[in-house]
């Protein structure tokens, strides 16, 4: 990207303005995308456009707010309650995030709904072209906005226009479902170049182009009506070095401040989720449970810990979803639990990235075992932090990071015993063998990072 073409980038949610500061932003809980896009924000400079996260009561404004931050402006603007509620609540969480993450059973259909989403849409795409200026680099990011370029289009913005897919995409199949799919996919012809995290991503989302649409694919580029756009991957990453900074000896670690010993004969199990129906957090827990089942030379010797942050608070399948995770947790501790031990420590809530590094670098085995994701960084995240007596990463075959890290345990978290004998396997592997895995993995990690991602991606942008 010439140094003169600023980078735009839109996404639903935009990181409070401390998130930006390089000094400030380990101590912050922020999301996936929010941590990557911040890396290249933070390097390049730019506008970053989206949604406050605030709504009022009252008609929202169009006007964003815009706050200064040197090298970075964050503009943002407020919804009402109806929006949040029709828009993100509605479309982006209930139909669309469901349906990419090939559950079909949970999608909720409702003309309503995509009526408020495509409203939104253009209501980002009116108030983010007021601020754009010719030469801009614009980067829309993730589902909540897949019709924003065609509405930026409509406006005359004949700049350059990429869209990178934070989520997974799933089989045509799946996707005919929506009966708003072939718009949704003509919409998407409107940018000059799409990303998606896999190859296998990138074969759904051609076949759906192909089912839904009478055009053409050739050489990474798909055409049909009169309209054109390239496709790739792009594999998105971490900073490392941040999960790789030694800790402050000074303060306790969080370990040692949640009284969970990491003497060598304890072993510690981590899960760390957004609590989300995806992440396959009661199948791992029932997993949890046929390993104290199956090998009861572990109780007492093990400790499971389970950070759930809470997120999308409001949505009912995530309040059921609670639910369930705080009745197993009382089921698991209720049946297993002896004086001095409990199995489960389960922390429902977010933890900023510094106190994350010093949790996967104490735990023996990180699980990671989404039913579907997109990439899932706290895989790569739990890779960087590991040390000399590295943990064993277990890893669902369903998440994007399994194409790069071959070396974890790769399990079925639809399969509990699978999974459970996958555990047991982690927690008595010897030290050659994960640190053989172990460097494998962060020879992975290394390569795909947040920088390498948005550089290939705003660079093959700026030449299409
Ligand atoms: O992975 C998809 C994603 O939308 C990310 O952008 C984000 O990290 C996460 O889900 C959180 O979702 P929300 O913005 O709804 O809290």
């Amino acid at each position: 990207m010439r140094s003169n073409n600023r980078l735009v980038v839109v996404s639903n949610r935009v990181p409070p303005s401390e998130a930006i500061s390089p000094e400030r932003s380990r101590d912050m809980p922020v999301g996936g995308l929010v941590s990557a896009v911040k890396v290249a924000m933070q390097q390049k400079g730019g506008l970053w456009f989206g949604w406050s996260g605030g709504s009022t009561q009252r008609r929202s404004s169009d006007q964003p707010e815009v706050k200064d931050l040197g090298g970075v402006k964050l503009a943002t603007i407020d919804l009402s309650e109806d929006e949040v509620s029709l828009f993100y609540t509605g479309y982006a969480n209930r139909t669309l995030w469901p349906l990419l993450h090939f559950l079909p059973s949970r999608v909720i259909i409702r003309r309503d709904l995509y009526r408020a989403y495509r409203r939104i849409n253009r209501k980002f795409a009116e108030a983010l072209c007021a601020l754009l200026e010719p030469g801009d680099i614009v980067w829309v990011h993730d589902f909540h906005l897949f019709h924003l370029g065609q509405e930026l289009r409509r406006l005359g913005w004949e700049g350059k226009l990429g869209f990178f897919l934070h989520v997974p995409f799933p089989s045509a199949d799946i996707f005919s479902i929506l009966p708003w799919a072939g718009d949704t996919l003509k919409s998407l012809l409107s940018y000059d170049l799409v990303g998606v995290q896999t190859e296998r991503y990138l074969r759904n989302l051609i076949d759906s182009l192909d089912t839904e649409l009478d055009g053409t694919y050739t050489d990474g580029v798909f055409t049909a009506e009169g309209l054109s756009a390239k496709f790739g991957v792009y594999e998105i990453g971490i900073e490392p070095s941040i999960f790789q900074q030694a800790p402050d000896d000074r303060v306790r670690s969080p370990m040692e401040k949640l009284s969970i010993s990491t003497a060598p004969d304890h072993k510690i199990i981590l899960g760390v989720d957004r609590l989300d129906y995806t992440k396959g957090i009661p199948q791992r827990l029932r997993a949890l449970e046929r390993l104290l089942e199956l090998h009861s030379a572990f109780r007492g010797r093990v400790t499971y810990v389970q950070i759930s942050s809470p997120s999308r608070t409001r949505v009912p399948e995530y309040i059921q979803e609670k639910e369930q995770v705080d009745r197993l947790v009382g089921h698991i501790n209720g049946r297993f639990s002896e004086a001095g031990w409990v199995p489960i420590r389960y922390l429902y809530r977010s933890f900023p990235q510094h106190e994350l590094a010093e949790l996967y670098r104490d735990a023996d085995v990180g699980m990671v075992t989404p039913l579907r994701d997109g990439m899932n960084l706290v895989a790569k995240e739990f890779v960087a932090a590991q040390r000399d007596d590295p943990g064993v990463l277990v890893l669902s075959r369903f998440s994007g990071a399994a194409s790069s890290l071959v070396d974890a345990v790769i399990v079925n978290p639809y399969d509990i015993d699978g999974t459970a004998e996958a555990m047991y396997r982690a927690l008595r592997m010897g030290l050659s063998e994960r640190k053989r895995r172990c460097s494998a993995m962060m020879d992975a990690v290394n390569k795909h990072t947040a920088t390498s991602w948005s550089e290939a991606f705003t660079r093959d942008l700026s030449e299409t």
